[in-house]
Protein backbone atom coordinates (compact mmCIF):
# COMPACT_ATOMS: atom_id res chain seq x y z
CA UNK A 1 0.00 0.00 0.00
CA UNK A 2 2.73 2.02 0.89
CA UNK A 3 4.49 2.35 -2.26
CA UNK A 4 1.16 2.86 -3.65
CA UNK A 5 0.50 5.50 -2.04
CA UNK A 6 4.04 7.13 -2.45
CA UNK A 7 3.60 6.97 -6.27
CA UNK A 8 -0.04 8.12 -6.31
CA UNK A 9 0.82 11.60 -4.69
CA UNK A 10 3.99 11.80 -6.50
CA UNK A 11 2.14 11.44 -9.75
CA UNK A 12 -0.78 13.40 -9.05
CA UNK A 13 1.50 16.15 -7.59
CA UNK A 14 2.70 15.78 -11.65
CA UNK A 15 -0.53 15.51 -13.00
CA UNK A 16 -2.08 18.46 -11.61
CA UNK A 17 0.74 20.56 -12.07
CA UNK A 18 1.25 19.54 -15.68
CA UNK A 19 -2.44 19.95 -16.37
CA UNK A 20 -2.67 22.91 -14.85
CA UNK A 21 0.03 24.48 -16.85
CA UNK A 22 -1.13 22.74 -20.39
CA UNK A 23 -4.52 24.66 -19.96
CA UNK A 24 -3.19 27.90 -19.47
CA UNK A 25 -0.49 27.04 -22.19
CA UNK A 26 -2.78 26.10 -24.51
CA UNK A 27 -5.66 28.82 -25.69
CA UNK A 28 -6.71 26.63 -28.41
CA UNK A 29 -7.42 23.50 -25.97
CA UNK A 30 -7.91 20.35 -27.39
CA UNK A 31 -11.96 19.46 -27.43
CA UNK A 32 -13.35 17.84 -24.06
CA UNK A 33 -12.36 14.29 -24.11
CA UNK A 34 -15.09 11.66 -25.71
CA UNK A 35 -16.96 10.23 -22.63
CA UNK A 36 -17.14 6.22 -23.18
CA UNK A 37 -17.50 4.67 -26.09
CA UNK A 38 -20.91 3.47 -26.99
CA UNK A 39 -19.74 0.38 -28.82
CA UNK A 40 -18.90 -3.00 -26.71
CA UNK A 41 -16.60 -3.81 -25.14
CA UNK A 42 -16.08 -7.05 -24.51
CA UNK A 43 -14.59 -9.51 -26.62
CA UNK A 44 -16.34 -11.38 -29.29
CA UNK A 45 -16.93 -14.63 -28.48
CA UNK A 46 -16.06 -15.91 -31.98
CA UNK A 47 -13.53 -14.11 -33.70
CA UNK A 48 -12.96 -14.17 -37.67
CA UNK A 49 -10.52 -11.23 -39.11
CA UNK A 50 -7.45 -9.97 -38.46
CA UNK A 51 -5.97 -8.46 -35.72
CA UNK A 52 -3.43 -5.66 -36.46
CA UNK A 53 -0.80 -4.59 -33.22
CA UNK A 54 1.80 -1.87 -33.19
CA UNK A 55 4.87 -2.24 -30.60
CA UNK A 56 8.47 -1.80 -31.25
CA UNK A 57 9.28 -4.98 -29.42
CA UNK A 58 11.95 -7.09 -31.80
CA UNK A 59 14.76 -7.43 -29.61
CA UNK A 60 15.47 -10.74 -27.50
CA UNK A 61 13.32 -10.84 -24.53
CA UNK A 62 10.54 -8.38 -25.93
CA UNK A 63 9.67 -10.24 -29.04
CA UNK A 64 9.09 -13.53 -26.76
CA UNK A 65 7.27 -12.22 -24.67
CA UNK A 66 4.58 -10.76 -27.27
CA UNK A 67 4.95 -14.24 -29.01
CA UNK A 68 3.84 -15.60 -26.03
CA UNK A 69 0.40 -13.59 -25.05
CA UNK A 70 0.13 -13.63 -28.89
CA UNK A 71 -0.40 -17.55 -28.56
CA UNK A 72 -2.74 -16.63 -25.67
CA UNK A 73 -4.59 -14.79 -27.95
CA UNK A 74 -4.30 -17.07 -30.41
CA UNK A 75 -5.90 -20.30 -28.29
CA UNK A 76 -8.88 -17.75 -27.30
CA UNK A 77 -9.58 -16.80 -30.62
CA UNK A 78 -8.54 -18.94 -33.33
CA UNK A 79 -9.74 -17.67 -36.40
CA UNK A 80 -8.30 -14.19 -35.86
CA UNK A 81 -5.10 -13.74 -38.06
CA UNK A 82 -2.26 -11.40 -35.96
CA UNK A 83 -0.44 -8.73 -37.73
CA UNK A 84 2.60 -7.95 -35.59
CA UNK A 85 3.41 -4.81 -36.79
CA UNK A 86 6.73 -3.47 -35.37
CA UNK A 87 9.10 -0.58 -35.98
CA UNK A 88 12.65 -1.82 -34.46
CA UNK A 89 14.76 1.02 -31.91
CA UNK A 90 14.76 0.66 -28.30
CA UNK A 91 12.39 2.36 -26.11
CA UNK A 92 10.09 3.12 -29.30
CA UNK A 93 12.63 5.65 -30.56
CA UNK A 94 11.31 4.80 -34.45
CA UNK A 95 7.75 3.80 -33.49
CA UNK A 96 6.61 6.35 -31.59
CA UNK A 97 6.60 8.93 -35.19
CA UNK A 98 5.59 6.27 -37.21
CA UNK A 99 2.73 5.71 -35.03
CA UNK A 100 1.83 9.45 -34.74
CA UNK A 101 2.18 9.76 -38.49
CA UNK A 102 -0.71 6.77 -39.15
CA UNK A 103 -2.98 7.82 -36.65
CA UNK A 104 -2.52 11.81 -37.87
CA UNK A 105 -2.95 10.37 -41.41
CA UNK A 106 -6.65 8.21 -40.81
CA UNK A 107 -4.42 4.87 -40.41
CA UNK A 108 -4.57 3.42 -36.98
CA UNK A 109 -3.11 -0.05 -36.25
CA UNK A 110 -6.10 -1.98 -34.22
CA UNK A 111 -4.07 -1.63 -30.64
CA UNK A 112 -0.75 -0.15 -30.02
CA UNK A 113 1.87 -0.45 -27.58
CA UNK A 114 1.95 3.21 -25.40
CA UNK A 115 3.69 3.88 -21.46
CA UNK A 116 1.30 4.54 -18.75
CA UNK A 117 1.79 7.91 -17.98
CA UNK A 118 1.78 11.04 -19.77
CA UNK A 119 3.20 9.85 -22.73
CA UNK A 120 -0.23 9.53 -24.36
CA UNK A 121 -0.60 13.47 -24.63
CA UNK A 122 1.84 13.04 -27.62
CA UNK A 123 -1.11 11.19 -29.66
CA UNK A 124 -3.79 13.78 -29.26
CA UNK A 125 -5.92 11.14 -27.83
CA UNK A 126 -9.05 13.43 -27.42
CA UNK A 127 -9.28 13.01 -30.89
CA UNK A 128 -7.54 9.91 -32.11
CA UNK A 129 -7.79 6.72 -28.78
CA UNK A 130 -11.17 6.14 -27.05
CA UNK A 131 -11.30 6.48 -23.52
CA UNK A 132 -11.15 2.88 -21.97
CA UNK A 133 -13.01 3.66 -19.23
CA UNK A 134 -16.07 1.42 -19.66
CA UNK A 135 -14.03 -1.28 -20.24
CA UNK A 136 -12.55 -0.25 -16.74
CA UNK A 137 -15.72 -0.88 -15.77
CA UNK A 138 -16.99 -4.00 -17.25
CA UNK A 139 -13.72 -6.03 -16.49
CA UNK A 140 -13.67 -4.46 -12.88
CA UNK A 141 -9.74 -3.57 -13.96
CA UNK A 142 -9.46 -1.21 -11.29
CA UNK A 143 -9.27 -4.23 -8.69
CA UNK A 144 -6.45 -5.89 -9.91
CA UNK A 145 -4.23 -3.60 -10.54
CA UNK A 146 -2.20 -1.48 -7.80
CA UNK A 147 -3.71 1.81 -7.12
CA UNK A 148 -0.61 3.69 -7.75
CA UNK A 149 -0.58 2.15 -10.92
CA UNK A 150 -4.33 3.11 -12.06
CA UNK A 151 -3.61 6.68 -10.87
CA UNK A 152 -0.82 6.74 -13.33
CA UNK A 153 -2.87 5.27 -16.25
CA UNK A 154 -5.31 7.60 -15.76
CA UNK A 155 -2.75 10.83 -15.38
CA UNK A 156 -3.99 12.15 -18.54
CA UNK A 157 -7.74 14.12 -18.12
CA UNK A 158 -8.40 11.80 -15.55
CA UNK A 159 -9.50 8.92 -17.76
CA UNK A 160 -7.86 5.48 -19.10
CA UNK A 161 -6.10 5.37 -22.30
CA UNK A 162 -4.57 1.96 -21.86
CA UNK A 163 -4.51 -1.11 -20.34
CA UNK A 164 -1.08 -2.21 -18.43
CA UNK A 165 0.63 -5.84 -18.91
CA UNK A 166 3.59 -5.31 -17.08
CA UNK A 167 5.35 -2.92 -14.73
CA UNK A 168 9.45 -2.29 -15.85
CA UNK A 169 12.59 -1.36 -13.15
CA UNK A 170 14.81 1.38 -15.31
CA UNK A 171 17.56 1.54 -12.60
CA UNK A 172 19.34 -2.01 -12.64
CA UNK A 173 23.00 -1.87 -12.61
CA UNK A 174 23.71 -5.17 -14.51
CA UNK A 175 27.25 -7.39 -13.88
CA UNK A 176 29.20 -9.62 -15.40
CA UNK A 177 29.68 -12.69 -11.99
CA UNK A 178 32.30 -14.20 -13.88
CA UNK A 179 34.87 -10.74 -14.47
CA UNK A 180 33.64 -9.66 -10.52
CA UNK A 181 34.35 -13.06 -9.28
CA UNK A 182 37.67 -13.38 -11.07
CA UNK A 183 38.89 -9.96 -9.91
CA UNK A 184 37.14 -10.41 -6.46
CA UNK A 185 34.37 -7.24 -6.67
CA UNK A 186 31.39 -7.30 -5.40
CA UNK A 187 28.74 -5.00 -6.62
CA UNK A 188 28.59 -1.12 -6.60
CA UNK A 189 26.32 0.37 -3.94
CA UNK A 190 27.54 3.83 -3.78
CA UNK A 191 29.08 5.89 -6.73
CA UNK A 192 32.29 5.42 -4.96
CA UNK A 193 32.02 2.38 -5.11
CA UNK A 194 31.64 1.79 -8.97
CA UNK A 195 34.11 3.81 -9.43
CA UNK A 196 36.46 1.63 -6.94
CA UNK A 197 35.19 -1.33 -9.13
CA UNK A 198 35.61 0.61 -12.73
CA UNK A 199 39.25 1.29 -11.88
CA UNK A 200 39.77 -2.33 -10.60
CA UNK A 201 38.64 -3.68 -14.26
CA UNK A 202 40.24 -1.22 -15.81
CA UNK A 203 43.74 -1.86 -14.48
CA UNK A 204 43.39 -5.26 -16.13
CA UNK A 205 42.61 -3.77 -19.56
CA UNK A 206 39.26 -4.83 -19.47
CA UNK A 207 35.78 -2.39 -20.58
CA UNK A 208 34.42 -1.40 -17.15
CA UNK A 209 31.49 0.21 -18.29
CA UNK A 210 29.27 -1.48 -20.73
CA UNK A 211 27.33 1.38 -23.02
CA UNK A 212 25.10 1.15 -26.22
CA UNK A 213 23.42 4.31 -27.55
CA UNK A 214 22.49 3.70 -30.65
CA UNK A 215 19.13 4.57 -30.27
CA UNK A 216 19.17 7.42 -28.49
CA UNK A 217 17.02 6.63 -25.08
CA UNK A 218 20.10 4.76 -23.48
CA UNK A 219 21.76 8.12 -22.24
CA UNK A 220 18.71 9.36 -20.67
CA UNK A 221 17.60 6.28 -19.34
CA UNK A 222 21.26 6.02 -17.40
CA UNK A 223 21.40 9.82 -16.30
CA UNK A 224 18.03 9.60 -14.75
CA UNK A 225 19.46 6.95 -12.58
CA UNK A 226 22.20 9.36 -11.90
CA UNK A 227 19.78 11.80 -10.73
CA UNK A 228 17.88 9.43 -8.49
CA UNK A 229 21.41 8.60 -7.16
CA UNK A 230 22.06 12.16 -6.18
CA UNK A 231 18.91 13.97 -5.50
CA UNK A 232 17.00 10.92 -3.61
CA UNK A 233 13.67 10.04 -4.29
CA UNK A 234 12.26 13.13 -3.77
CA UNK A 235 14.82 15.29 -4.95
CA UNK A 236 14.27 13.59 -8.07
CA UNK A 237 10.69 13.52 -8.17
CA UNK A 238 10.63 17.73 -7.45
CA UNK A 239 12.01 17.98 -10.96
CA UNK A 240 8.92 16.80 -12.73
CA UNK A 241 6.96 18.97 -10.28
CA UNK A 242 9.33 22.57 -10.39
CA UNK A 243 9.47 21.42 -6.45
CA UNK A 244 13.47 20.61 -7.25
CA UNK A 245 15.32 23.55 -9.06
CA UNK A 246 17.71 21.79 -12.22
CA UNK A 247 19.99 24.73 -11.78
CA UNK A 248 20.68 22.83 -8.38
CA UNK A 249 24.23 22.06 -7.34
CA UNK A 250 22.94 18.17 -7.32
CA UNK A 251 21.85 18.07 -10.75
CA UNK A 252 25.68 19.77 -11.30
CA UNK A 253 26.93 16.84 -9.21
CA UNK A 254 24.61 14.05 -11.49
CA UNK A 255 26.03 15.51 -14.51
CA UNK A 256 29.60 14.95 -13.60
CA UNK A 257 29.84 12.27 -12.37
CA UNK A 258 27.95 10.56 -15.15
CA UNK A 259 30.59 12.17 -17.26
CA UNK A 260 33.26 10.52 -15.28
CA UNK A 261 31.31 6.94 -15.84
CA UNK A 262 31.41 7.30 -19.35
CA UNK A 263 34.99 8.04 -19.72
CA UNK A 264 34.97 3.69 -18.39
CA UNK A 265 32.64 2.82 -21.38
CA UNK A 266 33.25 1.21 -24.61
CA UNK A 267 34.06 3.61 -27.46
CA UNK A 268 32.21 1.61 -30.01
CA UNK A 269 29.08 2.38 -28.17
CA UNK A 270 27.32 4.63 -30.71
CA UNK A 271 27.11 1.52 -33.10
CA UNK A 272 25.72 -0.77 -30.24
CA UNK A 273 21.81 -0.88 -29.28
CA UNK A 274 21.26 -1.67 -25.26
CA UNK A 275 21.17 -5.51 -26.11
CA UNK A 276 24.32 -5.17 -28.23
CA UNK A 277 25.88 -3.85 -25.13
CA UNK A 278 24.06 -6.29 -22.79
CA UNK A 279 25.65 -8.98 -25.07
CA UNK A 280 29.35 -7.83 -23.85
CA UNK A 281 28.36 -9.08 -20.23
CA UNK A 282 27.17 -11.95 -21.88
CA UNK A 283 30.92 -12.40 -24.06
CA UNK A 284 32.87 -11.34 -20.50
CA UNK A 285 34.16 -8.20 -22.73
CA UNK A 286 32.49 -5.81 -19.92
CA UNK A 287 32.07 -5.15 -16.39
CA UNK A 288 28.54 -3.14 -15.82
CA UNK A 289 25.60 -1.91 -17.68
CA UNK A 290 22.90 0.05 -16.31
CA UNK A 291 19.77 -0.63 -18.43
CA UNK A 292 15.80 -1.18 -17.30
CA UNK A 293 15.20 -5.03 -16.74
CA UNK A 294 14.14 -5.70 -20.26
CA UNK A 295 17.76 -6.51 -19.98
CA UNK A 296 16.26 -9.44 -17.63
CA UNK A 297 13.97 -10.84 -20.78
CA UNK A 298 17.35 -10.47 -22.46
CA UNK A 299 19.13 -12.58 -20.14
CA UNK A 300 16.51 -15.46 -20.62
CA UNK A 301 15.87 -15.18 -23.99
CA UNK A 302 19.78 -16.18 -24.53
CA UNK A 303 19.49 -18.74 -21.93
CA UNK A 304 22.13 -16.97 -19.94
CA UNK A 305 22.72 -19.23 -16.69
CA UNK A 306 21.72 -17.17 -13.65
CA UNK A 307 25.29 -17.64 -12.43
CA UNK A 308 26.90 -15.67 -15.29
CA UNK A 309 24.99 -11.94 -14.87
CA UNK A 310 24.32 -10.36 -11.29
CA UNK A 311 21.83 -7.29 -10.58
CA UNK A 312 21.63 -4.72 -8.16
CA UNK A 313 20.09 -1.15 -7.67
CA UNK A 314 21.85 1.41 -9.92
CA UNK A 315 24.38 3.63 -7.59
CA UNK A 316 22.94 4.84 -5.04
CA UNK A 317 19.16 4.03 -5.85
CA UNK A 318 19.24 1.12 -2.95
CA UNK A 319 15.28 1.40 -1.80
CA UNK A 320 13.98 3.03 -4.90
CA UNK A 321 12.20 1.39 -7.88
CA UNK A 322 12.27 3.62 -10.96
CA UNK A 323 8.86 2.31 -12.74
CA UNK A 324 7.43 2.18 -16.12
CA UNK A 325 4.62 0.17 -17.26
CA UNK A 326 3.69 -1.08 -20.81
CA UNK A 327 -0.14 -0.58 -22.36
CA UNK A 328 -1.94 -1.37 -24.72
CA UNK A 329 -4.27 1.73 -26.40
CA UNK A 330 -6.92 1.48 -28.82
CA UNK A 331 -7.33 4.05 -31.52
CA UNK A 332 -10.78 5.44 -32.84
CA UNK A 333 -11.75 3.98 -36.17
CA UNK A 334 -9.59 0.47 -35.34
CA UNK A 335 -10.41 -1.58 -38.36
CA UNK A 336 -11.15 -4.77 -36.15
CA UNK A 337 -11.93 -2.95 -33.49
CA UNK A 338 -13.39 -5.88 -31.72
CA UNK A 339 -10.43 -7.71 -32.23
CA UNK A 340 -8.72 -5.39 -30.15
CA UNK A 341 -11.22 -5.39 -27.55
CA UNK A 342 -10.46 -8.96 -27.27
CA UNK A 343 -6.62 -8.17 -27.25
CA UNK A 344 -6.96 -6.05 -24.12
CA UNK A 345 -8.58 -8.73 -22.70
CA UNK A 346 -6.16 -10.89 -23.03
CA UNK A 347 -3.38 -8.06 -22.34
CA UNK A 348 -5.10 -7.63 -19.06
CA UNK A 349 -6.04 -11.02 -18.00
CA UNK A 350 -3.88 -13.16 -15.98
CA UNK A 351 -3.40 -16.05 -18.14
CA UNK A 352 -1.57 -13.04 -20.30
CA UNK A 353 0.21 -11.54 -18.32
CA UNK A 354 1.47 -14.83 -16.44
CA UNK A 355 2.55 -15.78 -20.46
CA UNK A 356 4.42 -12.42 -21.20
CA UNK A 357 6.21 -10.83 -18.43
CA UNK A 358 8.40 -14.18 -17.30
CA UNK A 359 10.04 -13.80 -21.03
CA UNK A 360 9.80 -9.92 -21.30
CA UNK A 361 11.74 -9.51 -17.84
CA UNK A 362 9.28 -7.23 -16.34
CA UNK A 363 6.78 -8.48 -13.77
CA UNK A 364 2.91 -8.50 -14.17
CA UNK A 365 0.70 -5.08 -13.51
CA UNK A 366 -1.93 -7.45 -11.82
CA UNK A 367 -1.27 -8.28 -8.43
CA UNK A 368 -2.27 -11.69 -8.73
CA UNK A 369 0.54 -13.42 -10.66
CA UNK A 370 2.03 -16.43 -9.63
CA UNK A 371 5.71 -15.44 -8.37
CA UNK A 372 7.22 -18.74 -8.66
CA UNK A 373 6.68 -18.58 -12.71
CA UNK A 374 9.76 -15.92 -12.97
CA UNK A 375 13.02 -15.97 -12.40
CA UNK A 376 15.34 -15.19 -9.36
CA UNK A 377 16.03 -11.61 -10.86
CA UNK A 378 12.27 -10.95 -11.16
CA UNK A 379 11.32 -12.50 -7.95
CA UNK A 380 13.73 -9.77 -6.47
CA UNK A 381 11.72 -7.41 -8.53
CA UNK A 382 8.35 -8.70 -7.29
CA UNK A 383 9.35 -7.67 -3.74
CA UNK A 384 11.16 -4.44 -4.61
CA UNK A 385 8.05 -2.86 -6.13
CA UNK A 386 6.19 -4.14 -3.01
CA UNK A 387 8.72 -2.31 -0.85
CA UNK A 388 10.59 0.03 -2.34
CA UNK A 389 9.82 4.08 -3.06
CA UNK A 390 8.53 4.09 -6.66
CA UNK A 391 9.48 6.94 -8.94
CA UNK A 392 7.96 7.58 -12.35
CA UNK A 393 10.70 6.70 -14.99
CA UNK A 394 11.37 10.24 -17.48
CA UNK A 395 12.41 8.18 -20.60
CA UNK A 396 10.02 5.90 -20.51
CA UNK A 397 6.86 8.41 -20.20
CA UNK A 398 5.97 7.87 -16.47
CA UNK A 399 7.12 11.38 -15.79
CA UNK A 400 6.67 13.66 -17.94
CA UNK A 401 5.23 15.22 -21.41
CA UNK A 402 6.32 13.60 -24.79
CA UNK A 403 7.96 17.12 -25.63
CA UNK A 404 9.78 17.79 -22.55
CA UNK A 405 10.95 14.47 -22.20
CA UNK A 406 12.50 14.86 -26.15
CA UNK A 407 14.14 18.05 -25.35
CA UNK A 408 15.77 16.16 -22.55
CA UNK A 409 16.66 13.28 -23.78
CA UNK A 410 18.61 15.33 -27.24
CA UNK A 411 20.21 17.74 -24.23
CA UNK A 412 21.55 14.71 -22.49
CA UNK A 413 22.33 12.73 -25.66
CA UNK A 414 24.54 15.14 -27.04
CA UNK A 415 25.85 15.69 -22.55
CA UNK A 416 27.27 12.11 -23.50
CA UNK A 417 29.01 13.03 -26.67
CA UNK A 418 30.25 16.55 -25.75
CA UNK A 419 29.90 16.43 -22.41
CA UNK A 420 29.38 20.29 -21.73
CA UNK A 421 28.39 20.50 -18.08
CA UNK A 422 27.40 24.04 -17.51
CA UNK A 423 25.67 23.88 -21.05
CA UNK A 424 23.61 21.04 -20.74
CA UNK A 425 22.51 22.05 -17.46
CA UNK A 426 21.20 25.75 -18.61
CA UNK A 427 19.08 23.73 -21.52
CA UNK A 428 17.78 21.37 -18.57
CA UNK A 429 16.94 24.51 -16.75
CA UNK A 430 15.36 25.99 -19.81
CA UNK A 431 13.17 22.99 -20.79
CA UNK A 432 11.30 22.75 -17.53
CA UNK A 433 10.37 26.42 -18.49
CA UNK A 434 9.43 26.13 -21.42
CA UNK A 435 7.06 22.86 -20.26
CA UNK A 436 5.22 25.35 -17.82
CA UNK A 437 6.36 23.35 -15.16
CA UNK A 438 9.36 25.59 -13.53
CA UNK A 439 9.32 29.70 -14.11
C1 LIG B 1 10.87 0.60 -22.99
C2 LIG B 1 9.73 -0.38 -22.95
C3 LIG B 1 10.22 -1.74 -22.65
C4 LIG B 1 11.37 -2.12 -23.57
C5 LIG B 1 12.40 -1.01 -23.67
C6 LIG B 1 13.51 -1.25 -24.67
O1 LIG B 1 10.43 1.86 -23.32
O2 LIG B 1 8.83 0.02 -21.96
O3 LIG B 1 9.17 -2.66 -22.75
O4 LIG B 1 10.84 -2.44 -24.77
O5 LIG B 1 11.79 0.18 -23.99
O6 LIG B 1 13.03 -1.31 -25.98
Amino acid sequence: MFRNMRWLMVLSLVVIVLVALAACAAPTAAPAPTTAPAAATTAPAAASGKMEMFSWWTGPGEADGLAAMFAVYKKMYPGVDIVNATTAGGAGTNAKAVLATRLQGGNPPDAFQLHAGLEVQGYAPDQKLETLDAFYTQQNLAAVFPPGLISLLKSYEGHFWGVPVNIHRANVLWYSKKLFAANNLTAPVTFDDFFKVADALKAKGVTAYCYGSHDGFEDLNQFETVLIGKLGADGYNGLWTGKTAWTDPKVTDALNTFKQMLSYSNTDHAALTWDGAAQLIVDGKCGMEIMGDWENGFFVSKNVAATDYGWAPAPGNAGIFDALSDSFALPKGAPDRANAIAWLTVASSKAGQEAFNPKKGSICARTDCDPSLFNPYSQSAIKDWASNTIVPSVTHGAAAIPSWVNTIQTAIALFADKGDVAGTQTTLAKACVDAGVCK
